[in-house]
């Protein structure tokens, strides 16, 4: 199945290796014309299931991030896969995925390296490429971002965004600004991300330039509920970590309310499983293949405390599709650490309290000649002490620590006080929700679920059977021949349906059953034929991919009636009198 889909996709112009020309580059891909709109429609039905339905917002950040940015977030300590490197050909593989390949463990990233080096070695694993023993090798940390220079020279480093998540995080103080510090809200994205996969495989599966759609929802965990009502009935089949780990463990078959109820889920994890489970149904992930799976514990990512997977089957394996993961106030509070920004916003209380409120005010004119340069620094700690135990204060001397020296201040020169105060409101670090979809890993899955092979006529044929709200071309137009002015009436059809907003393909060349399973083929939902009868009375056959049935429809109409059939307004089983395909 996936040699004809990957070899379909390259010849009707989905997606193919890019730079073919120059022997090609792995882990790249160019999207074709079909398949570049098949993604604009599934992102476009992204954002109106998880922005604007929802009330958020989208940005647009750059690709490339300074230097300091990844190390606050962790990305350049621990975004790293395993790297084993074959001893006799060179070739570099990941060390999990061997071990996935070659034994029953199902998720070896989670495994420590020293047990993945000894599994290597105990299961006698060999290069894929050549075959050579790889027991012995060691198994090294590969972090997977691209670096760059920013400007020439080596001084300013960059690196490609890994997740288009940064670029959201890094800049909270001026979107908190905008949203006027009002939690939650929700922020999108849609772009480019790079990773320098150490073995990309499977088509657009594992890719070093991908795009992700993903949402940063800002909440005040103390506070914010997700609006659970909405899809509190949407039935969710989950793979929870503990039923992983049982030798006889199983799927649950939960709707989001109950599997919030028993605890199975996190609130805000839940709401979102459910927008999603909503999402990929009405773009055609088939449901029969399709699950949530909770990560194991040594698996969750550096900034995650707890993450859903939306999984589906391809090819007899499971993939990752989308990551829904509480990413806590991991991001904020490193950046907000890491930046001279303030990366909190600040919470208004109800009503003002009266608290009370624990200073120092030190007498500089004793600290300066005391201390000279690090004066500053004991004043600076003084008052963090002052703030985190006051009693330290109950004593004729104060001592704290200052780059690793101890010094003792008499009380009397702190300027300690307690004072009461009215409060109006707190700076609180929001916390953060995130849906992150894998655009690509998406687009695979909708058409690897569409693909089909059955018989017309005991004739075979391959049809993409798309939902028409992301198909990526909706109509195809054809004469039944050029000639006798059935040409200039379709090429007016087309001109009429094009202006109409449609995505419309002409074709008059070949036999008319060719033209029919060459749009099967592309997954076009329907297909209007210009005959003789359409010269006398201004209509057209209208066909339809998946039964194959015909009706006769006014030229008039078909705006109209195209537009109600990819709504999903009307079926077009509902139209008068389809019959049976000629
Ligand atoms: N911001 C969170 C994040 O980036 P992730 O699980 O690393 O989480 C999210 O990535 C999604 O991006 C994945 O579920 C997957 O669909 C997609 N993705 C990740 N690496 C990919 C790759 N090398 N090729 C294609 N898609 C990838």
């Amino acid at each position: 199945m996936s040699r004809d889909l990957v070899e379909l996709a390259k010849r009707r112009g989905y997606f193919f290796q890019s730079a073919g020309a120059y022997g090609g580059v792995s882990g790249f891909y160019t999207y074709g014309p079909e398949g570049a709109t098949l993604k604009q429609n599934v992102e476009d039905a992204w954002r109106e299931r998880f922005q604007v339905r929802e009330g958020h917002r989208e940005i647009d950040a750059p690709t490339v991030l300074p230097e300091p940015v990844f190390e606050a977030s962790g990305h350049l300590d621990g975004f790293d896969d395993m790297l084993v490197e074959c001893p006799e050909c060179g070739e570099s593989h990941r060390a999990d995925h061997l071990v996935e390949d070659n034994t029953e463990i199902e998720e070896a990233e989670s495994i420590p390296i020293p047990e993945v080096e000894t599994l290597i070695a105990d299961h006698d694993l060999r290069c894929p490429n050549c075959d050579a023993e790889l027991a012995g090798q060691s198994v090294e940390e590969f972090n997977l971002m691209f670096e760059t220079n920013i400007g020439p020279g080596s001084s300013s480093p960059g690196y490609l965004r890994p997740e288009t998540a940064q670029g959201i995080f890094v800049e909270f103080p001026q979107l908190a600004e905008y949203a006027r510090n009002q939690l939650p809200f929700g922020i999108t994205q849609i772009g480019k991300a790079y990773r320098n996969e150490i073995s990309p495989r499977k088509s657009i599966i594992r890719v070093r330039e991908f795009t992700q759609a993903e949402l940063e929802h800002f909440v005040d965990p103390e506070a914010d509920e997700p609006p659970l009502d909405r899809v509190a009935d949407v039935e969710l089949t989950l793979y929870p970590a503990d039923e992983q780990e049982r030798e006889d463990g199983e799927y649950l078959t939960k709707t989001v309310r109950e599997a919030v109820d028993e605890g199975i889920v996190h609130e805000w994890i839940a709401y979102y499983l459910g927008v999603g489970k909503q999402w990929y149904e009405s773009i055609g992930v088939d449901m029969d293949r399709f699950r949530f799976r909770q990560h194991l514990p040594g698996e969750l990512a550096h900034y995650s405390a707890d993450c859903w997977d939306a999984e589906s089957e391809v090819d007899g394996d499971w993939i990752e599709i989308s990551g829904y993961s509480y990413r806590s106030d991991y991001d904020l509070s490193k950046h907000d650490d890491h930046s001279d920004d303030d990366f909190t916003v600040f919470k208004q209380y109800d009503e003002p309290t009266v608290v009370e409120r624990a200073t120092v005010d030190p007498d500089m004119s004793y600290l300066g000649p005391e201390f000279g340069g690090a004066a500053g620094d004991v004043a600076d700690a003084l008052e963090t002490l002052a703030e985190r135990d006051r009693t330290a204060f109950d004593a004729e001397t104060v001592t704290v620590e200052v780059d690793g020296e101890t010094h003792a201040i008499p009380v009397e020169k702190t300027g300690f006080s307690v004072d009461e105060i009215k409060e109006t409101g707190e700076h609180v670090l929001p916390h953060v929700v995130e849906p992150s979809i894998g655009v690509d890993r998406v687009i695979y899955t909708v058409l690897d679920h569409a693909y089909e092979e059955d018989e017309i006529e005991g004739e075979a044929r391959t049809r993409l059977a798309l939902e028409p709200e992301v198909a990526p071309t909706f109509v195809g137009v054809f004469p039944l021949m050029d000639k006798d002015g059935m040409g200039e009436t379709a090429r007016e059809v087309t001109a009429d349906l094009r202006a109409a907003g449609f995505d419309v393909t002409y074709d008059d060349s070949g036999n008319i059953g060719r033209r029919y399973r060459r749009q099967d083929e592309v997954g076009t939902p329907f297909c209007v034929t210009v005959d003789y009868d359409s010269l006398d009375d201004d209509t057209v056959t209208l066909r339809e991919r998946d039964s194959t049935e015909q009706v006769r429809v006014a030229v008039d109409d078909l705006p109209d009636l195209l537009a109600d059939l990819r709504s999903g307004d009307l079926a077009f089983g509902e139209l008068d009198a389809p019959t049976p395909d000629q």
